[in-house]
């Protein structure tokens, strides 16, 4: 359950925009239908933007009804569509963008994607007279300002079914095995993955670890007793493959390791119970905040309570993978 803050609505837009932007992630779909239900509850007319800021750029955007939105609570991806913007790095580009919000009477702009789609999110209103609200809509939860992201939950739990039936054949052939799962800057799938899938070893980018530790790692889990099939879960780095890297590295050494690289399964499938409320919340949230007056802030949630934080901070801090938990991880791997 989450506290959600009481906001007065004495700031409310005629029309509010609303957009998915990056790499998607399971949860934007209850996510829009929060802001578009909610909006329509407040009286204010919404607009769908296709295909992220490609979309606003062009115009490609439609008004919503509680109807467009109905049935896809459940489902992954996003009915909006996204996309990766180069172009809306350019400062001209932006304020074309904001002039077709404008000529449709839209002032204010709900923004759910990574830290690329939020920077994006806080030059538009810095630079414009456009408020923008983020949410925080990526797998990877490496957001500062909210303890979890919209798709987190969903892609650790994606990859630990996967995972699961990896053991299994690896438990048949008493073979070892490095599963590389996503998160580019961060480790936070991993080690939830980790943990929750009883790895021998977690590789992230933040914490270095030597091949002879690895090595000896599996060796000690023999001499225990615990035989020689295994999961070691990497995250994927700043290149997706760099796990081949290892598993050479580890030959070297005679240990033989089969890579299995999870990829883009991990963005896709319905999203869980837990994505599904935090998503509705904060879409729901979103415009609460703008009727409040708020502008250029991301709502996440933390220690259970909706809150804000400027995109300013959200865009300048590093949510840091918490050490005591990576910790616990390694005491679990012995
Ligand atoms: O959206 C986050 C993410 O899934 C990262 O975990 C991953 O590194 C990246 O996107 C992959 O992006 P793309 O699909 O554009 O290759």
């Amino acid at each position: 359950m989450y506290e959600i803050p009481s906001l007065t609505a004495d700031h409310k837009p005629e029309a509010i925009a609303v957009l998915t932007s990056g790499g998607d992630s399971p949860g934007m779909n209850p996510a829009i239908r929060g802001v578009v239900r909610a909006a329509l509850h407040q009286g204010i007319k919404v607009f769908g933007i296709n295909k992220g800021y490609s979309g606003l750029i062009i115009g490609d955007l439609e008004e919503m009804t509680s109807g467009s939105v109905t049935n896809i609570v459940q489902r992954g991806g996003t009915i909006l569509k996204s996309d990766r913007c180069e172009a809306f790095k350019d400062s001209a580009v932006r304020h074309q963008a904001a002039e077709v919000l404008k000529e449709k009477g839209i002032d204010s702009l709900i923004v759910i994607g990574g830290d690329g789609s939020l920077t994006g999110a806080h030059l538009l209103s810095v630079e414009n007279d456009i408020r923008v609200i983020g949410l925080p809509g990526t797998i990877d939860n490496d957001i500062y300002g909210t303890d979890d992201t919209i798709g987190f939950d969903t892609a650790v739990n994606t990859a630990l079914d996967a995972i699961d039936k990896i053991r299994d054949t690896a438990l048949s052939h008493e073979s070892l095995f490095l599963v590389e799962v996503m998160g580019r800057n961060s480790g936070f799938i991993a080690t939830h993955v980790g943990i929750a899938c009883g790895a021998e070893m977690i590789v992230v980018p933040e914490y270095e670890v030597q091949v002879e530790s690895i090595c000896f790692q599996l060796a000690n889990n023999r001499i225990q007793g615990k035989g020689s099939s295994g999961i070691i879960v990497v995250a994927e780095g700043q290149t997706p493959g760099l796990t081949y890297n290892l598993a050479n590295q580890l030959k070297t050494h005679n240990q033989n390791a089969k890579v299995c690289i999870l990829g883009h399964i991990q963005r896709g499938g319905s999203p869980t119970g837990h994505d599904r409320m935090l998503a509705s919340c904060l879409g729901a949230s979103a415009v609460d905040y703008l009727c409040a007056g708020y502008n250029d802030v991301m709502i996440g949630v933390r220690s259970g309570t909706i809150c804000e934080t400027p995109l300013q901070q959200v865009i300048e801090k590093n949510k840091q993978l918490d050490e005591m938990l990576f910790q616990r991880a390694l005491l679990l791997h012995k």
